[in-house]
């Protein structure tokens, strides 16, 4: 049988393709009026003109030849220059723009792996210690390349058990990773502490500024009224730190696609590149994972770069703290609820206080009301990445986070409805395997082929039904087991929020 919807015998014209998008468009999360709480990171209209603008005059470049695209090694080498500048590191620090923080963090436990096949030849088994806040890109690494990713358990405030970190150290290390900050709690690890020790060890320290690399800098230069809470050095200052990486495309307001990856210098650096000397299509040399690398996000990185310059980002820094603030108060004056950890920038994870209200069930009521909003696992919590925009609906939000939280409190029995009960499964089953086994049919289903007909044919007013969401109809577990785990759950969750 032919798949359902079959590449269509004439082009349809540009009008219709457009219109269809414009359609489809209508379906999606509704960022441009602030519902959204990640994903999506907006500056402002006329930036945003700017960086579509460059992005699409360099939509046919290709960065995989810089001989032939000498604008875009220009581009590229000037962009890595003013973040080196950022992040306090000297002229030998080096690196490369990657498709996003994803990439930057395999490449960075790729260099740590090849640096240790040149010089801990004793390696056979290597790892990488992470604090268990770091971001599940480390388990993509170390599934690509064989590197073991340990994990370390977070003290208290979130951040890195510095003791648990030093008696994990072994002979099969080859490298640390920090956060700054991480992504479930906006937190910045111990940087400072850990570079000493990585600099003692005489291992590679990754700093994973993904989050923070463009916002950092500029809220620790506002004056202290302005900050929750101290920031500890976290880049080249350190001299531990052997690698940093930062997304443009994320608070540095690129064109989606485009990250960093800085190394302090070219020695480290060296162990990310790809050269194939007997390919017979001719000696291949490849700086990063992709092979292509598109111009549009390298030359909107530099346009961004280049035209908010460090007064541009420091405005925005304001605008996001107020922001922010504004959130953390709110959320810090509704009973049943707490901020997880010191967020010391615009990331914010909320949780509950021990007895209070099951933050699933607030997040399903969240969206019930519009909001779209993540969820965090261990303590269970409600996720959210803020843009200046947020400001704006501040006060919407934080009136129906109010309502979502006096429902629950009064109606605890939701925690068994909607999506709650299976994120609480997800977070709280001891049976890993089955939870992976039963996300991954979960992903099965949602990339299934579309059924027919085409959206050039007609498009559905509603989303097409399907695992949208990890529904509650989501995942196939046998319904014994279901009910067997949230009922597991549900005691469980009672006690893990105290
Ligand atoms: C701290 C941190 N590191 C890495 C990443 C991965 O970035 P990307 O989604 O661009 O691959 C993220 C994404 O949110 C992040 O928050």
């Amino acid at each position: 049988m032919r798949p359902s919807i079959p590449m269509p015998e004439k082009g349809a014209p540009a009008p219709t393709v457009l219109e269809v998008l414009d359609r489809l468009e209508r379906q999606d999360a509704d960022y441009r009026h602030h519902r959204l709480f990640g994903l999506v990171y907006r500056h402002s209209e006329d930036h945003e003109a700017l960086i579509r603008e460059v992005a699409g005059r360099f939509l046919d470049t290709n960065a995989l030849n810089p001989m032939a695209f000498r604008s875009l090694r220009r581009l590229e080498a000037e962009t890595v220059s003013m973040a080196a500048d950022l992040f306090h590191g000297d002229h030998e620090v080096v690196g490369t723009l990657t498709s996003g923080g994803t990439e930057s963090l395999l490449l960075a436990v790729l260099a740590m792996r090849e640096w240790a096949r040149a010089h801990r030849p004793w390696v056979l088994r290597p790892e990488v210690l992470v604090p268990a806040s770091a971001h599940a890109a480390f388990y993509k690494a170390g599934h690509c390349f064989g590197v073991r990713i340990r994990r370390v358990p977070l003290d208290r405030d979130f951040r890195v058990d510095l003791g648990a970190l030093r008696r994990r150290i072994g002979w099969q290390t080859i490298g640390l990773v920090a956060s700054a900050p991480c992504y479930p709690y906006g937190v910045v690890d111990p940087v400072p502490e850990m570079g000493a020790i990585a600099a003692r060890k005489g291992i590679p320290l990754h700093v994973d500024a993904c989050l923070g690399g463009f916002l950092l800098p500029f809220v620790e230069s506002l004056p202290a009224e302005w900050r929750h809470g101290e920031i500890p050095p976290w880049d080249f200052r350190v001299p531990g730190v052997t690698s940093i990486s930062a997304d443009v495309h994320k608070y540095g307001y690129g064109a989606k696609g485009a990250s960093l990856i800085l190394y302090r210098d070219g020695q480290w650096m060296r162990h990310q590149f790809t050269v194939e000397t007997d390919w017979c299509g001719g000696v291949y040399v490849s700086p990063t994972l992709a092979g292509t690398r598109p111009g549009g996000p390298i030359a909107a990185a530099w346009a961004a770069l280049a035209s908010l310059g460090r007064e541009g980002y420091l405005q925005n820094a304001r605008r996001l703290m107020e922001t922010a603030r504004v959130f953390r108060e709110g959320v810090e004056g509704i009973a049943g609820l707490r901020l997880l950890g010191r967020p010391v920038m615009s990331v914010l994870g909320i949780g509950a206080v021990p007895g209070g209200p099951s933050p699933y069930a607030m997040a399903d009521q969240m969206e019930q009301r519009g909001w779209h909003v993540d969820r965090l696992q261990d303590p269970p919590g409600i996720h959210l990445i803020l843009n200046p925009g947020h400001g704006e609906v501040a006060e919407a939000f934080l009136e129906d986070l109010r309502e979502a939280c006096r429902y629950v409190a009064a109606h605890p029995e939701v925690a068994a409805e909607g999506t709650a009960p299976l994120y609480g499964m997800i977070a709280g089953v001891p049976l890993r395997g089955l939870v992976r086994r039963n996300v991954q049919s979960f992903l099965l289903g949602l990339y299934r082929p579309p059924r027919g007909p085409s959206v050039l044919e007609g498009l559905p007013e509603t989303p097409e039904a399907g695992p949208d969401a990890l529904s509650s109809e989501g995942p196939a577990l046998p319904s014994w087991l279901r009910q067997a785990m949230g009922a597991w759950y549900r005691l469980r969750g009672a006690s893990r929020s105290q």
